[in-house]
């Protein structure tokens, strides 16, 4: 009933001429894909020419972040109408190297998802404990209120429209996946915290998505938990032949 959702995120990775190539290859293994959505998230710099290479494919550009203004003095930040005239239809917020190295807190980030959402473009909402909240005992709270923060304002047409992204921190480029029983256990709260937040329905449609080192070797694991539905891939989403046997997960 969720469509799954397989996302690269690049980072800060890839030049012009790197991203050109890159999205070549991956756009040759998701042809035919047509029970899930691909989504790819370059760096500002490559998002045009990304996009332009994807104009006749399904697979979706989203930018990394996105300001909740349209234009004016934000030196540095993109505005959501940028994004989309670069071909993009979706943004990252929140991401925990937002949040940890760049200070964005919660109602930074809220207004990005608002300014996100008024503008048509369709957030993937990042939340995630680091591992002294896991080792605290503190993850479950850390979530509640990164969502409740995070989601402050928006409707439920807005919530239906919003993919959440679980990142433990600690399992962020490290090579430690959260187990499958650790991420499902996680994704089931968040969903039944939406469906208190907002009600069962929507929070039955929302795609939860784990990131924090899926790799080819994990992806089919995670995928076949009830509440995992797809993935936000950062190391491997740079590797054309694993990001395509992600993208391929059975
Ligand atoms: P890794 O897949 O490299 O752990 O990164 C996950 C991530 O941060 C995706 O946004």
């Amino acid at each position: 009933m969720r469509r799954p959702l397989l996302a690269g995120n690049w980072k800060m990775h890839t030049n012009v001429l790197e991203a050109y190539l890159l999205v070549a290859e991956i756009g040759k293994c998701s042809v035919g894909l047509n029970d899930r959505d691909v989504l790819l998230a370059p760096p500002y710099t490559a998002l045009h020419s990304v996009a332009n290479v994807l104009h006749d494919s399904d697979i979706l550009v989203a930018s990394q972040n996105v300001c909740w203004e349209e234009k004016g003095a934000f030196t540095g930040e993109i505005s959501p109408t940028m994004v989309k005239a670069a071909g993009g239809t979706a943004a990252i917020i929140g991401h925990s190297e937002r949040r940890q190295i760049f200070h964005e807190d919660d109602e930074m980030i809220n207004k990005r998802l608002l300014g996100a959402l008024k503008f048509g473009l369709m957030p993937l909402f990042c939340i995630g404990e680091t591992l002294e909240e896991r080792e605290a005992e503190k993850t479950f709270a850390v979530l509640e209120g990164q969502i409740r923060r995070g989601l402050a304002g928006v409707s439920p047409e807005d919530m239906k429209k919003t993919v959440v992204a679980y990142e433990p921190v600690w399992a962020i480029g490290t090579g430690k996946t959260a187990s499958k029983e650790q991420a499902q256990e996680v994704h089931a709260f968040i969903r039944n915290l939406l469906a208190e937040m907002y009600e069962k329905a929507i929070a039955d449609s929302v795609r939860i998505l784990y990131g924090g080192s899926v790799k080819p070797d994990n992806v089919d694991e995670l995928m076949a938990q009830a509440d995992i539905d797809g993935a936000l891939v950062g190391g491997a989403a740079l590797d054309p032949e694993s990001f395509c046997r992600i993208i391929n997960f059975t």
